[in-house]
């Protein structure tokens, strides 16, 4: 102890800049802390089937069921109490046909539910997502033609469904499937029918992961041949992704989102920094099953990992989440 050589006083003058100094204690970290979540920027997805009363647990997203739309309210209800932004829903009909005519059917769950909680009067947002996969027989995003996902017979599918949802009280609809043009085709569609009023939230930077497949499992989606790398993009590419961003703003999008988060988060960076648009990160399904997973075991914090997890997700650019954390992260941040 007493060989150190250097004094503490000339120590002392050689650090000018203490950055400890502003981590002595709770309170002075509270003061400089540079993001914080509230539970408004949260958004929950749920899943919801046809039916009454109806709840199927879904074994890879713990806490998660498929819900029937009266069920789906229950759990509006009970995340509006939180505080929270809002729900994001998903449809899985009883019947898939090849085109994924149930997307645009307006007895079908989505459009059930969507109703059922604009009646309510919930101050959540209602977003739907708008794609064909969960309603395809193939589980493709799009039409099949020939063995290939057909860009332009898709468009008009995903603006009925997009039209079915505003009608029913949707503020957002997510188009979901990559399909070049679709925010375009959306945006016409919704304008046409006079819905003017509803906005469109793009999966505009949407890569082919391996991190949907609790998604996929929940909503019976998972592609019956091949994958769906010739619509989704190549993980690889950042200039790829901002040049999707691009021609999303350009084609009417009110918000951008990028997803996955956590293996996207250079490109919430770079987005942030070229777009004033609102943007939004959904954590996917297998992100949050990885933690989950490890925290079962006992091998992270869960609450600790969980807060992290989003709190960096924000950090990077991310105005918006979407992630199945939501309600436990709400009740979290209303505690702390
Ligand atoms: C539908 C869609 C998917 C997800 C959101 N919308 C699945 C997919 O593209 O295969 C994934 C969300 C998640 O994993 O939580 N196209």
């Amino acid at each position: 102890m007493g060989r150190v050589a250097a004094s503490p006083t000339r120590l002392s003058r050689l650090l000018k800049q203490r950055p400890r100094r502003l981590r002595r204690s709770a309170a002075i970290r509270a003061l400089v802390r540079e993001t914080r979540l509230a539970p408004e920027q949260l958004v929950m997805p749920l899943f919801v089937i046809e039916g009454h009363d109806r709840e199927q647990p879904i074994p890879s997203l713990p806490g998660h069921s498929r819900l029937s739309a009266d069920r789906a309210l229950a759990r509006a209800r009970e995340l509006a109490k939180l505080g929270m932004g809002g729900v994001i829903l998903f449809g899985i009909p009883d019947a898939k046909d090849d085109e994924g005519r149930a997307a645009a059917d307006p007895r079908g769950p989505v459009a059930t539910a969507l109703r059922a909680m604009r009646e309510a009067g919930l101050p959540l947002v209602l977003a739907a997502d708008v794609c064909l996969c969960e309603y395809t027989t193939h589980g493709h995003c799009g039409v099949v033609v020939d063995g290939e996902i057909d860009n332009d017979s898709t468009l008009p599918l995903l603006a009925e469904a997009a039209v079915c949802y505003a009608e029913a009280g949707a503020d957002l609809v997510g188009p979901s499937g990559m399909m070049d043009g679709q925010v375009a085709a959306i945006r016409e569609g919704l304008d046409e029918a006079g819905h003017q009023a509803t906005g469109i939230v793009a999966y505009a930077s949407k890569a082919a992961s391996a991190f949907y497949g609790p998604f996929r499992e929940a909503a019976g989606s998972a592609p019956a041949f091949g994958d769906r790398r010739g619509y989704q993009m190549d993980f690889a590419n950042g200039r790829e992704a901002l040049r999707e961003m691009e021609l999303d703003a350009a084609e009417g999008a009110d918000m951008l989102m990028v997803k996955p988060a956590l293996t996207s988060l250079d490109l919430l960076a770079r987005a942030r920094a070229r777009f004033d648009l609102p943007l939004a990160a959904y954590h996917v399904s297998g992100e949050v099953a990885m933690l989950e997973a490890a925290a079962a075991k006992g091998w992270i914090d869960r609450r600790a990992a969980a807060l992290e997890t989003l709190i960096a997700i924000e950090r990077a650019g991310a105005d918006i989440l979407i992630t199945y954390l939501a309600a436990d992260a709400a009740r979290w941040l209303q505690e702390a």
